[in-house]
């Protein structure tokens, strides 16, 4: 898979992509990621990448020109599957979103800042508008990290049998049981009984019973449909 990640703060992206999972996933080969300086495509005399809005009003406003040539520039390139924009006004991620998104070959992510990118930009270019929840971040650059790491996490190869994203909370509909490790016992705080008893079919039916309480008590929404 390949993103592309349009930015005026690439520095920002660069720590969530340079460890750990996602380092080795684009080490391996499985996900090449590319930070594009919505700056290098400013025509003007001071690589502006932002101006006053129509109309008056406090904040400026991304402008059209740079994004729409680094957009044309990618597009011209290859296909892509989804342009997405980062805001808070999108449709919120969740689980099923990120395994879609997992599922394509290419896909460019716009980051906003300011009071946000020309309307025309959304209108023409965007395919998809996501927010990561209903708060405000600074610039879409965290959020785009974000759902990143949720679709990266996902691709055949990245993470081992013992990591497998098959068994993460959410994937279906159902919150992740508790897990321990050792010791058995710590200041009188003990490792339920059944996971020292070695028998893996009770372990797994206790391990059910538990992600349905515990999806009952924190989100009960999960279990609605
Ligand atoms: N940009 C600013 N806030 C955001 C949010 N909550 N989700 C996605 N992009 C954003």
């Amino acid at each position: 898979m390949r993103i592309d990640i349009l930015t005026i703060l690439p520095a920002l992206l660069q720590g969530p992509f340079s460890d750990s999972i996602m380092k080795r996933a684009q080490e391996k080969g499985l996900v090449e990621i590319n930070l594009h300086n919505i700056r290098d495509y400013s025509t003007s005399k001071h690589k502006n990448v932002d101006d006053y809005q129509y109309g008056g009003g406090a904040g400026m406003v991304m402008s059209i020109e740079p994004i729409a040539i680094l957009i044309e520039k990618l597009k011209a390139e290859r296909d892509y599957d989804e342009i997405i924009y980062m805001t808070p006004d999108g449709e919120v991620l969740d689980q099923r979103m990120s395994n879609n998104l997992s599922l394509g070959e290419n896909i460019i992510i716009l980051c906003g800042h300011y009071k946000g990118v020309d309307e025309r930009v959304r209108e023409f270019y965007i395919t998809k508008e996501i927010s990561i929840g209903s708060y405000v971040l600074s610039g879409g650059e965290l959020a785009a990290a974000v759902l990143v790491d949720s679709i990266v996490r996902l691709l055949p190869g990245v993470l081992n049998d013992e990591t497998s994203a098959l068994t993460d909370s959410f994937q279906d509909d159902l919150l992740s049981p508790p897990v321990y490790t050792r010791p058995p016992e710590f200041n009188g705080m003990k490792v339920p009984d059944i996971l020292l008893t070695g028998d893996f079919k009770k372990i797994d039916l206790w391990r059910e019973a538990k992600a349905l309480e515990r999806t009952k008590l924190r989100r009960p929404d999960l279990l609605e449909d």
